[in-house]
């Protein structure tokens, strides 16, 4: 998918380890330490992703439990990769649509800071195959990226996204198990609070038009549908490795794992973001919708 969302770039390929290129880059980087020794693949537990209240888990092997765990640890640390190097095409982005000569410098600041974010997290991601295959919620970041609509790239990706992303590294950086990983989530936090308080005030000095309105609306109704459905990912890793789930089970699982309180907790952090004068008719064209409305189990497993 998405050749045709060149900015976001999530299917730019490597190149080689021994490419002349790596060690300008390697010299270029701030802090470059290469972490690719010290890999391993339960960073967090399984507590971490609810799996302990798992049936099917508890009774899981021992293999079979670390093979779950490989793999959601796997999709959180690609979920960040896919991210920060989406952040570098966005940033970059955004340096030409600056409007003032600081705006532009903190745009190329940022461009920078997700640069060295998106190298940092390769280093933990061995044998790395970066493509994307089909997750909507990449899909969705990589066509936002596109818009030619400021006001929308500032409220959906700067506004919401950082600042979700923010909570969600800060809350990485807390319950990881490993030291070195946890130590570089919480330095990304400065840097995302930075992008994040700048998406923020320039956007509280645009007044929003009813075609930006009518687009973030739109896309935030898609990403939030995304959320109220749960731990999805985690689901997923369970019937990988466990073999078919019924629905029924399907459901069990997402009732073991809390999936209401699961996805509440997270709707209501992304509600918070939407603060300000001019974000509160968006807040509430969504309240209304029930955007911010956690699925029940049964809901979440089509
Ligand atoms: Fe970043
Ligand atoms: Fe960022």
């Amino acid at each position: 998918m998405t050749n045709i969302y060149k900015i976001a770039g999530l299917d730019l390929p490597h190149i080689d380890p021994n490419d002349r290129l790596q060690r300008i880059l390697r010299s270029a980087l701030p802090n470059y330490s290469d972490s690719s020794s010290q890999q391993q693949s339960d960073y967090w537990n399984a507590k971490f992703f609810n799996l302990h209240q798992v049936k099917i888990f508890q009774q899981a092997s021992v293999a079979e439990q670390s093979a779950i765990l490989k793999l959601t640890n796997r999709s959180l640390l690609e979920e960040s990769y896919f991210i920060e190097k989406a952040g570098v095409g966005y940033m970059a982005k955004m340096v030409l649509l600056a409007e003032t000569v600081e705006e532009r410098m903190l745009y190329a600041l940022f461009t920078a800071d997700e640069a060295t974010h998106l190298s940092q997290i390769t280093n933990f991601l061995p044998e790395l195959e970066p493509t994307n295959s089909n997750d909507p919620f990449l899909s969705l970041l990589a066509e936002v990226v596109e818009s030619a609509d400021k006001t929308v790239l500032l409220f959906v990706l700067q506004v919401v996204l950082e600042g979700w992303g923010l909570s969600h590294y800060r809350r990485l950086a807390k319950e990881c198990r490993h030291p070195i990983l946890a130590e570089l989530f919480t330095s990304f936090l400065h840097a995302e609070a930075r992008h994040h308080g700048t998406g923020t005030t320039l956007f509280n000095q645009i007044s929003v038009a009813a075609s930006s309105q009518t687009a973030i609306l739109d896309v935030l109704a898609q990403f939030l549908s995304m959320v109220q459905v749960g731990p999805q990912n985690v689901l997923a890793a369970v019937e990988q490795v466990k073999g078919h789930l019924s629905r029924s089970q399907k459901i069990q699982i997402l009732e073991e794992l809390d999936t209401q309180t699961h996805s509440g907790t997270r709707l209501q952090i992304l509600r918070s973001l939407m603060r300000g004068a001019s974000a509160q008719a968006i807040v509430q064209a969504l309240d209304e919708r029930g955007a911010f409305e956690p699925l029940s189990p049964q809901k979440c497993v089509y």
